[in-house]
């Protein structure tokens, strides 16, 4: 029996909706399980919502909701997501969850009665995007280097964990254990934090200021500090202390996050372990950014990408293929939509499509569809041109996979696809199919061809599933039960046998017009908000302007009161909003970003001294703002609530 293996992502915060930079992640865990699945090693694969906090509640309140619901409702969509990119996860944990709180609590407990949390005053700087304190050498001139804004002075009472005390004990474990923070720059990144004295963490919040997290058992006027809270799902999850998938899988995990998060796991958590007396956890495996046509992805930028948009346009497997593939495991990458189209174009539709139904095709041709029995000399002559390749490729894969080196991994199965395209170019099938006297040569090259094709089909198994299974299905095999092929099968060769007959293939990937209007523009920005007339439609910055010309505008808080879609239009929402002093009807062309229900109650802001147009026979008068780009339309909004009619200046 091999050791269990356990892989996790981080717990989503419910602020915001998926997007690529979670996609990415979970993909990322979802190919390790899969991988470890074709070792024939048991494991468990976690996911789940980082549910309370500070941000949390801002989030909540910003829609008018009640945390609890809020929570519930964007955990969801993380929920309803992943299933849709195939994602194997084995539990979802939400640390809402009562078996969670329990868990936090009992640590909390631990760790107190072992004197290892006391109450002091506090006065620090404050950040309330990263809810927490800051040193001033930490700030960059003066400012969050995470959010850019000043942290605010702040006193009070809390509770703090005696990190500083593991501090020493901690370098000398990162040392001792390379393997436990990859790749090497982010082990070097924490060991350089770790030269600057450690300060205690601040772990509780008064519930003056905070409510919505978990009571501290010790003290049930304060909550207990977001980070602390989420950090225990990896092994509450498991069910610590006593259950049966604790003792099998810690400490057995390998926690994959991005760069963002690197403190809290590379520090903050294995001193809580180490001080509730728990083992350490395997490896922290540290990826890089996401940015999108060379720009960081952010919901102020509107260039956040929706994973939803993404698979209905490409396809769960060439997104998850262009995500594996594209990014270094470690460095920030790139994402724009023009390298995907060129990704599935070349290395999907191209070198892998092309190959599986041009072997197909000419094994349906010569064979009729039923596996040739190679006499034994020339499968001597033939195998070993495919099979020592795919050995090589193998082997480059495994290693690859071990250290989460995905795009080197697929690397290694593309030179072997082009070792299989090379071959059918240089044995020219068609040539010997002309001589009968080649019969045997003309059987051995497609018979090993296919055996290459069952190969890569193995291989694509932890990135591509569905992709694999059509390859399997089209090389004989019953995917009712057999799934994917290990490791193990895969070193074998001469697997098919002789006589069954195949399927005729299929298109695994159709290629995309790169110029395609319809792709580049998603969700109805052809038809964006109605504009003034002769208004630029372009994104170019515009000339200079007077102070006057902005004060002409009279722009307004309005909330929306009713939406609906204008009838026979994809582009349009009828709208009626409450502008404080009157009701009135705005068209806008937002039907493709937002469900009218969606809307209503909202607040947005409305130009209301534009001149009145008819759109579609409906008088709109005056004109919501928003964003438009190649995600859709967003709506400009307020972070709380206002009175309707509100001017804006
Ligand atoms: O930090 N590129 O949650 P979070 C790549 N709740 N990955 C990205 C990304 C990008 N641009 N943006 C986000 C939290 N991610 C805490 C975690 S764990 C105990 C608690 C991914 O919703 C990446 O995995 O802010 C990153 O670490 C994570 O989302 C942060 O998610
Ligand atoms: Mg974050």
């Amino acid at each position: 029996m091999t050791t269990p293996y356990y892989i996790t992502t981080p717990i989503y915060y419910v602020n915001a909706r998926p997007h690529l930079g979670h996609t990415y992640t979970t993909i990322a865990a979802d190919v390790v399980r899969r991988f470890h699945r074709l070792r024939k090693q048991e494991t468990f694969f976690l996911t789940g919502t980082d549910e309370h906090g500070d941000k949390i509640v801002k989030a909540a309140q910003a829609e008018g909701r009640d945390p609890a619901d809020y929570a519930e409702q964007i955990s969801r969509l993380f929920r309803d997501l992943w299933p849709k990119y195939n994602i194997s996860n084995d539990y979802f944990i939400r640390t809402t969850d009562s078996d969670h709180i329990a868990v936090v609590k009992q640590i909390l407990q631990k760790i107190y009665d072992a004197g290892d949390i006391y109450f002091s005053e506090y006065e620090g700087l404050y950040c309330y995007g990263c809810e927490r304190f800051y040193m001033e050498r930490e700030l960059v001139e003066g400012k969050c280097p995470d959010h850019g804004t000043k942290p605010e002075l702040i006193k009070e009472a809390n509770y703090f964990f005696k990190m500083s005390r593991y501090q020493d004990w901690l370098i000398t474990y990162i040392n001792a254990n390379p393997e436990m923070i990859q790749p090497e720059r982010y082990r070097n990144e924490v060991l350089s934090f770790l030269r600057e004295p450690l300060d205690d963490l601040c772990i509780s919040r008064p519930k003056s200021r905070l409510t919505w997290g978990i009571t501290l058992p010790f003290d049930r006027d304060f909550v207990t500090y977001v980070w602390f809270d989420a950090l225990i799902n990896y092994v509450s999850a498991l069910g610590y202390p006593e259950g049966e998938k604790f003792r099998k899988f810690w400490p057995q995990a390998r926690h994959i996050v991005a760069k963002d998060i690197l403190k809290p796991h590379g520090i903050y958590w294995p001193t809580m372990l180490k001080a509730a007396g728990l083992d350490i956890y395997k490896s922290l495996y540290v990826h890089g950014y996401w940015n999108v046509d060379e720009s960081k992805m952010s919901k102020s930028l509107g260039n956040v990408i929706e994973p939803d948009y993404l698979r209905k346009t490409y396809g769960t497997d060439a997104i998850r293929f262009f995500l594996m593939r594209e990014m270094a495991f470690g460095l920030d990458a790139n994402f724009s939509e023009d390298a995907l189209v060129q990704r599935i174009n070349s290395d999907l539709a191209n070198d892998l499509g092309n190959l599986f139904s041009r072997v197909l095709g000419m094994f349906h041709k010569y064979f009729n569809g039923v596996v040739p029995d190679v006499s034994p000399a020339m499968q001597e002559e033939i195998a070993s041109l495919l099979s020592k390749p795919a050995q090589t490729a193998i082997n480059t894969y495994q290693q690859e996979m071990e250290l989460l080196q995905f795009h080197k991994a697929m690397i290694a199965v593309w030179d072997y696809i082009s070792v299989m395209n090379k071959f059918v170019d240089t044995a020219a099938p068609w040539e010997l199919a002309r001589q009968p006297d080649q019969k045997d040569r003309l059987e051995a090259v497609i018979y090993n061809l296919l055996e290459g094709l069952r190969v890569i089909a193995g291989l694509l198994y932890p990135v591509m599933p569905d992709t694999a299974q059509t390859m399997l299905a089209h090389l004989g095999y019953d995917t009712n039960k057999v799934e994917y092929l290990s490791l193990e099968d895969l070193g074998r060769w001469q697997v098919l046998s002789p006589g069954i007959r195949l399927a005729k293939a299929v298109t695994l990937f159709p290629r995309i017009e790169p110029k395609n209007e319809q792709r580049k523009a998603p969700k109805g920005a052809s038809e964006p908000i109605p504009k003034a007339e002769g208004e630029a439609e372009s994104n170019a910055r515009k000339p200079e302007i007077d102070i006057s010309d902005v004060a002409s505008l009279d722009l307004r808080v309005a909330t929306v009161l009713k939406a609906e879609k204008v009838p026979k239009t994809d582009k349009l929402l009828k709208l009626s909003v409450d502008l404080g002093s009157e009701e009135r009807t705005i068209v806008a062309g937002i039907a493709q970003s937002y469900e009218p229900d969606a809307l209503i109650g909202r607040q947005v802001i409305v130009v209301a001294n534009l001149k009145p147009a008819k759109l579609r026979g409906i008088r709109s008068q005056g004109m919501l703002l928003a964003a438009v780009s190649e995600q859709g339309a967003r709506v400009a909004t307020f972070e709380k609530p206002l009175p309707p009619g509100t001017p804006i200046k």
